[in-house]
């Protein structure tokens, strides 16, 4: 596991930017596994604002998959991942909305949603990269503590903890749904290159527990350390709980600008 720590989020931004938009040069029919929450936001503002400058990939030929989803919410509202995920990045870079795939939350379909979801992502040849956030209480996608570290895609009940962190999004921690469709982590370890990013204090102990702790689903994050080729982008106060962080700025500074992430 690589662990870059950069001085801030909008650094961390350019960078994630860059290995995207190289993997759509290189790929054109690639796939790319998207995350919503806060997180992720940096990225899609850096890669909107080469679209806008001209500076894009073209993107037509390219097939999203989002993480997980809320189950319970009335169809087409703000606050689910499908519609965040046409917000802040697939309207503004003029993606047609039939290349971008998520759960399906229709309460008539629920029973099969996850093997659904799992079939298309398989009929798509596999995610390609897939970005990352994490929990504070170390949960990827919303696998919470104690998930299976080979599940895949199905029902998950959020913790009280994940609640309140995302009562931001609903107004109150009881606005938040009790229910959601996530990625298995199984599921999330067949993509070809796994890209974390965590800012802020509140991460600090979530990402140590990932990053140096024992791979436990425990720690539902620490299934990274398992996986071929993951990049963990830090800035420093989410790095704060890590013991080799010298040694992880030395490997980075070494690293070759071809080598990229
Ligand atoms: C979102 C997701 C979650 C978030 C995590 C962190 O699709 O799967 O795992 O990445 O809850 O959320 P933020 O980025 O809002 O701190």
């Amino acid at each position: 596991m690589e662990v870059v720590i950069l001085a801030d989020e909008a650094a961390i931004g350019v960078l994630v930017a860059d290995a995207v938009a190289a993997l759509v040069r290189r790929r054109p029919a690639a796939v790319l596994g998207v995350a919503t929450g806060s997180t992720p936001l940096p990225v899609y503002r850096e890669l909107v604002r080469r679209a806008r400058d001209g500076l894009a990939p073209d993107w037509s030929g390219v097939t999203f998959f989002t993480l997980d989803e809320y189950v319970g919410l009335p169809a087409g509202s703000a606050a689910s991942y499908r519609s965040t995920i046409a917000r802040e990045l697939t309207d503004p870079l003029g993606i047609d909305p039939a290349q971008v795939h998520g759960p399906d939350p229709d309460p008539d379909r629920l029973p099969d949603a996850g093997e659904r979801y799992e079939r298309e992502i398989h009929e798509a040849g596999g995610v390609d990269l897939q970005l990352l956030g994490i929990g504070a209480d170390g949960h990827l996608a919303f696998n919470e503590p104690g998930s299976s570290l080979v599940s895949r895609t199905r029902i998950k009940t959020l913790t009280a903890r994940t609640r309140a962190d995302n009562a931001r999004f609903f107004g109150s921690a009881d606005g938040v749904p009790r229910h959601v469709l996530t990625q298995g982590l199984g599921t999330i370890g067949e993509a070809g290159h796994l890209v974390l990013v965590a800012v802020g204090e509140g991460k600090s102990a979530a990402v140590a527990a990932a990053v140096e702790g024992p791979v436990s689903a425990g720690c539902p994050a620490s299934v990274m350390q398992l996986h071929g080729h993951a990049t963990v982008l830090l800035d420093p106060a989410a790095a704060a709980g890590l013991e080799r962080v010298a040694y992880y700025r030395e490997v980075w500074e070494g690293k070759p600008d071809w080598q990229g992430i």
